[in-house]
């Protein structure tokens, strides 16, 4: 079965709107294993808009599955993933600008950062995969770089519909198939919701999805009717 990778970002996004304790990543982490999550998501930003070094130290400990952290090639968060040695790293582009990560990393262009960063945490027995386009020469590089995993964006098959999406899943078929061919263990994930994850499903080798904004805004609907009630309640209690 493939497995799923909650990304619980956005948990952190809503307690910094508001700077208070609250809502709490590893309360989120150990909610999403409850719910059958393979394992948690985390993304250690540049500019820390989401989750925070500490966040990172207390998931690090408390994730009782398997801790995917999602990081630019920057010195400082290097540092962070040194220290707490996850279970995998995910390495991402990062434009300070964007709303979320807009495209992938390219391997192919900065290739020696990259392997050096892959051999950085690889010596560490960290499961390291690149963010990638479903783009052959990137592939390619990944393999070339010594990453034993990648992660395809997913991203340009969720904006499209209709024949267009049915063209990026055709994309990103073929570049798993590269993978799967070049030994390369196979992830997706951006943009993947309840209603266009399923034909995903059929990519070669896919091993893991790693899914978080569709997952936290449905958590709103399915527990704002329940959050309402226990506050019902705490008034009532006067
Ligand atoms: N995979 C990677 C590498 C990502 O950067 C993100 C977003 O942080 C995701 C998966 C999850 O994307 P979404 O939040 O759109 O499900």
């Amino acid at each position: 079965m493939v497995r799923l990778g909650v990304n619980i970002d956005h948990v952190a996004t809503l307690r910094n709107a508001r700077g208070t304790p609250y809502p709490d990543v590893v309360e989120a982490a150990a909610a999403a294993e409850a719910g059958g999550a393979d394992g948690i998501t985390a993304h250690l930003r540049e500019d820390r808009r989401h989750m925070r070094d500490d966040d990172m130290r207390l998931l690090r400990r408390a994730v009782k599955t398997r801790l995917n952290m999602e990081m630019a090639i920057a010195p400082d968060v290097m540092a962070v993933a040194l220290e707490i040695v996850p279970d995998e790293v995910c390495l991402v582009p990062e434009r300070r600008q964007e709303l979320t990560t807009e495209g992938g990393l390219d391997a192919a262009g900065q290739s020696a950062a990259v392997a050096d960063a892959v051999a950085a945490l690889s010596a560490k027995g960290v499961d390291v995969s690149l963010f990638i386009d479903p783009d052959a020469r990137q592939v390619e590089a990944a393999a070339a770089a010594g990453a034993p995993t990648v992660e395809f964006h997913t991203g340009a098959y969720a904006n499209a519909s209709g024949a267009a999406a049915r063209e990026e899943l055709d994309r990103l078929f073929a570049a798993a198939a590269l993978a799967k061919s070049l030994g390369l263990r196979t992830n997706a994930g951006h943009g993947l919701s309840y209603a266009n994850v399923a034909p995903v499903l059929a990519m070669p080798g896919l091993d893991t999805l790693n899914i978080g904004h569709s997952i936290v805004a449905r958590a709103v609907f399915a527990g704002l009717e329940a959050a309402v009630r226990e506050m019902r309640a705490a008034i009532a209690r006067r």
